[in-house]
């Protein structure tokens, strides 16, 4: 039995789908008690960074997947909950900054924790330090499907974004084979990319000529605030930016080295997501 928290995220809804698609037992966690997750499925409903919540949480546990986010500071709580129900793996999917610093310390110290909160439980444990995940560039799609224009700061900023799916492949090898215990492995995409090759990518995908206008990170922060996101948010994405427009992100060719085939395209991601992008047919 598989336990995977943030399972209704884009790589926890994948590695569901694979290790069921695998004929193996998994129970999937979200807060949502009406979570839309794939049939099969075991649903856990509770707040991973709760962990007295997860009262439904199984016997029988082999492994874990551990999102961040969803767990936040309670992972060596829920690690030895999981424990107790008999796991003996954990996953983490931490950020390729805490190996390569981009943006505020602050955020790659989250993920630091996390990872020591793994290596303090007892578990055997393996770290995917992702790159920027190439679903990222879903948050353009409402200026793109109405404007044709990604308006941002920084538009030099290069990192080599990740495919969900090629993350969720590794993690799925990750939590069934102990052979890649202790390991921390930096994911990336094939290709480093700034910000107006992605904009470019997408409008190849959907046929459409798009632009990426350049912005004061000044703008861009207040027009996020204005949006009503997180207040965190703005120094998150544009502290990283900022060191990206520097220096580029990292490149590595470890997703082929795990899985054998080369790592997939952001030009495959935008295909694989068109209708978020494409504009309504009018009638
Ligand atoms: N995006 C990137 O570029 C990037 C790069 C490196 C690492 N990561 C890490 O990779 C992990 C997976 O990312 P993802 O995009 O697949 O999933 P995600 O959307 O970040 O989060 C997964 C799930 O966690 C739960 N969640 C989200 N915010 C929460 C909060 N504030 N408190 C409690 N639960 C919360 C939600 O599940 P329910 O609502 O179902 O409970 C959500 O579906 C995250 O931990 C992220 O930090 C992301």
């Amino acid at each position: 039995m598989f336990v995977v928290i943030g399972a209704t995220g884009s790589v926890g809804r994948d590695v569901v789908k694979l290790l069921l698609a695998a004929g193996e037992e998994v129970a999937a966690v979200s807060r949502d008690p009406a979570a839309d997750l794939p049939g099969g499925a075991q649903v856990v409903n509770g707040d991973p960074s709760r962990p007295d919540s997860l009262t439904a949480l199984p016997d029988g546990v082999d492994a874990v997947l551990l999102s961040p986010r969803a767990v936040r500071g309670a992972a060596a709580e829920l690690l030895s909950l999981a424990a107790a129900r008999g796991a003996r793996r954990v996953v983490v999917l931490s950020a390729a900054t805490v190996e390569h610093p981009a943006g505020h310390r602050r955020f790659a110290d989250e993920f630091r924790a996390v990872e020591q909160a793994a290596r303090d439980s007892g578990l055997d444990w393996t770290f995917l330090r992702c790159a920027d995940f190439a679903a990222n560039a879903l948050a353009w799609a409402p200026q793109i499907r109405a404007t044709g224009v990604v308006r941002g700061a920084y538009g030099d900023a290069a990192t080599s974004p990740i495919h969900q799916r090629d993350i969720a492949e590794v993690a799925v090898r990750a939590l069934a084979d102990p052979e890649h215990a202790g390991h921390a492995y930096v994911l990336t995409g094939p290709q480093s990319l700034d910000q107006r090759d992605k904009v470019h990518l997408i409008g190849e995908a959907i046929g459409r000529e798009l632009s990426f206008q350049e912005l004061e990170p000044e703008q861009v922060r207040q027009a996020m605030l204005a949006q009503g996101l997180a207040e965190d948010l703005p120094d998150r994405l544009l502290g990283s930016l900022a060191d990206y427009a520097n220096t580029p992100g990292p490149t590595t060719d470890t997703v082929e080295q795990l899985l054998g085939r080369p790592a997939l395209t952001f030009a495959a991601w935008a295909t694989d997501n068109i209708a978020a992008f494409a504009s309504p047919a009018r009638s």
